[in-house]
């Protein structure tokens, strides 16, 4: 397996939305970048796309107009499939979501390449077990789910398959951070971490409408100034010891008692932590563990969290 510092040229296959921001991305952090596509219409829009997009960085002080030329020349967009992956330390997929075309390309990748390239998919729901089945030395294939804008988004899940090596996952992680993601690695399943917990939530807002208790409006009203106050700086999880796992299980068994909704189901490990004392905050210990300071404080720190996306 290659280390980082030979990581120089990076390829990205496929140049629609996803493809284009990506290789944005790569091409700021100093990698030389070329996206392939299979038609010069394609090439044409992502171009555009490119442009328009560097430029809404500027406006918005991402980026300093006097490295914007720097920037694009570190990105190229090509119709040479076969010498562009040749050459690639390190490939992100980024075509359609169609098994068979993901299915190709990582065949045709593993053809082409070094046994040592990386290559990775940007697939949101597919696996890399089945996109990489056919594909030759399938211990270097792996997941990078990138959210839209791709540039500007600071989160990539990182998938590994039934054949990745850990060293595979390793220079990912590196590779993404170099880019300044953040890469959190989970297991291949439907919806990965962050389409799992958006699809629940977004199920429970709509199924408010449905059941006429709010308007769409107010739904996202109550979200924006409620919860997502919190979540924006401590996540579900860290809110709940705050807030207390008992009084977590407490409102879960009287939902699911009066809606009958498997949803509100309590998991079987927050049934475990209330019973073994592992309250959260306030008893020094629940998903987390907290310092005698941090116990103290109680209650000021998730008030702080709110004041700090009050702040920002
Ligand atoms: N759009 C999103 O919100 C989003 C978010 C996360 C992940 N994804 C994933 O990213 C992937 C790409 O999504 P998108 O929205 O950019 O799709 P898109 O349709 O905009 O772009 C796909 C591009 O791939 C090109 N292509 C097709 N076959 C090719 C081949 N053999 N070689 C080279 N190029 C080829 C197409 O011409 C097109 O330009 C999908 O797997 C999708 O699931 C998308």
């Amino acid at each position: 397996m290659k280390n980082i510092d030979q990581v120089q040229r990076v390829a990205i296959v496929g140049s629609g939305i996803m493809g284009t921001l990506i290789a944005l991305a790569f091409a700021r952090a100093g990698y030389q970048t070329a996206a392939v596509d299979t038609g010069e219409e394609n090439l044409a829009r992502a171009r555009k796309t490119a442009a328009a997009a560097c430029r809404e960085l500027v406006n918005a002080g991402l980026l300093e107009e006097s490295k914007l030329d720097a920037v694009l020349k570190n990105l190229s967009f090509t119709l040479d499939w076969d010498e562009t992956i040749a050459k690639a330390d390190f490939i992100v997929e980024a075509v359609p979501k169609v098994l068979k075309i993901k299915q190709d390309v990582f065949e045709r990748c593993g053809n082409l390449c070094s046994p040592e390239t990386i290559v990775t998919s940007t697939a949101s729901s597919l696996g890399i077990s089945e996109i990489a089945a056919r594909m030759k030395h399938p211990e270097r294939a792996l997941v990078t789910h990138c959210f839209i804008p791709a540039h500007v988004m600071p989160i990539v899940e990182v998938v590994p398959g039934k054949y990745t090596s850990d060293e595979a996952v390793q220079l990912t992680k590196a590779v993404l951070r170099s880019i300044g993601k953040k890469a959190i690695v989970c297991k291949e399943s439907p919806g990965f971490i962050h389409n799992y917990i958006q699809i629940a939530m977004t199920r429970a807002a709509i199924s408010l409408v449905d059941m006429g208790i709010a308007t769409a409006e107010d739904v996202d009203t109550v979200v924006m100034h409620g919860f997502a106050m919190r979540l924006a700086q401590l996540g579900p999880i860290r809110s709940a010891d705050y807030a207390g796992l008992e009084t977590l299980l407490h409102v879960l068994e009287y939902v699911h008692e009066k809606t009958g909704d498997s949803t509100f189901k309590p998991p079987a490990i927050l049934k475990e932590k209330v019973a073994s004392g592992e309250l959260g905050l306030k008893s020094h210990k629940g998903f987390y563990t907290y310092s005698p300071e941090e116990v103290e404080r109680g209650n000021q720190l998730a008030n702080d969290a709110v004041m700090r996306t009050v702040k920002a």
